[in-house]
């Protein structure tokens, strides 16, 4: 593990709500090796976003505290970093691709500027240069008659442009990690499939390292080779996607797995319909002793709601947080 670009380790983090404390992410540990993109997945609500605007130090600092774990960036604690310093690093070394980008982009400036602003800021080209590398870069994200756009506001693009800006601007300054989170949810099923292909070409091109958020597993099956799986604020299992696919060791991993639809079901047999998994997410507001799944696990036995199950090795670069792993043979 030596080789991570980026290590959570053990990331909690709180919000201070109307009903009182909500936990939204316990006890994360996650890595990202160089080059390397890694899918994390879960249903909304589960803590994702709140993991990645951690790295970023983008936790809304009136209602959340990050209560304890470090992120490590090239070996440097990024929760130890100042605001100047962030600053310096979003969009500069890290930098983010939101689902919808009408929150991201100004909606006063046009958008040749806004690609243009990081370079100026982060790089100091001067505006002529920062100007023509974003003429070039809307190129690059396939965006027509770049020229012309340069001078257009983000409501006069399509949805899918608009998210061809974002990546644009996000990707000016040569990122060394990108952390998109659920880029292309909004989107129709082919524009959705190009921004996957246009990602995964520019993650080639500048070798980085990409974070792929999404609630989808069939997304993460085309973009990554290793995926966390995350329940309720906390890291369930993680594995090779082949593993995730083949052999889920997690219940929850499991019924997710079952609840996707079949891409391309045969002619003859009718579409399977889509099993739900039971149940909702707990509420996060209220400490849970033992396993925050145990109330919709169809595999659920005694020690489950009594005591937290840790993340255990089920195989050779497999763990599952469940107590059907926690005796250490990495057999249910
Ligand atoms: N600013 C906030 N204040 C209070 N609760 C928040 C805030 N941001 C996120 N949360 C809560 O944290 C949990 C995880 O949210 P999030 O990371 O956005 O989920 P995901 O991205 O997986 O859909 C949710 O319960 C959400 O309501
Ligand atoms: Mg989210």
């Amino acid at each position: 593990m030596s080789s991570a670009l980026l290590e959570i380790q053990d990331l909690t983090v709180s919000f201070q709500t109307s009903q009182g404390v909500r936990r939204a992410v316990e006890q994360v540990s996650l890595y990202i090796e160089e080059g390397e993109t890694l899918g994390l997945v879960g249903e909304s609500g589960c803590g994702k976003s709140v993991t990645a605007l951690s790295v970023l130090g983008l936790v809304d600092r009136s209602t959340g505290l990050i209560e304890s774990g470090r992120i490590l960036f090239k070996g440097k604690n990024l929760l130890d970093l100042n605001t100047e310093a962030l600053r310096r690093l979003r969009g500069n070394a890290i930098s983010m691709v939101f689902q919808e980008p009408m929150t991201s982009l100004n909606p006063v400036l046009p958008v040749g500027r806004q690609i243009a602003e990081p370079l100026m800021t982060h790089q100091g080209l001067s505006k002529i240069e920062a100007y023509a590398s974003a003429m070039t870069w809307l190129e690059r994200v396939k965006i027509p008659m770049a020229r012309k756009r340069m001078q257009e506001y983000p409501h006069q693009l399509s949805g899918g442009m608009r998210q061809r800006v974002m990546i644009a601007m996000a990707m000016v300054c040569s990122p060394s990690l990108l952390m998109a989170d659920e880029p292309t949810t909004a989107l129709d099923v082919s524009t959705q499939a190009q921004i996957l292909h246009l990602i995964e070409k520019l993650k080639a091109d500048l070798k980085m390292s990409v974070l792929f958020i999404t609630h989808d597993l069939g997304i993460v099956a085309q973009t990554a080779k290793r995926v966390v799986v995350m329940y309720a604020g906390q890291v369930v299992e993680a594995a090779s996607v082949t593993d995730i696919f083949d052999r889920p060791a997690h219940p929850y991993t499991r019924g997710l797995l079952r609840s996707i639809p079949r891409m391309q079901p045969p002619t003859d047999v009718p579409k399977k319909r889509l099993q739900e998994i039971k149940g909702t997410l707990p509420s996060l507001d209220i400490i849970i002793p033992g396993c925050r799944f145990a109330d919709r696990c169809p595999e659920v036995f005694e020690p489950c709601r009594q005591k937290k199950p840790d993340l255990s090795p089920v195989q050779a670069g497999q763990q599952a947080r469940c107590w059907l792993y926690a005796d250490g043979s990495g057999k249910p």
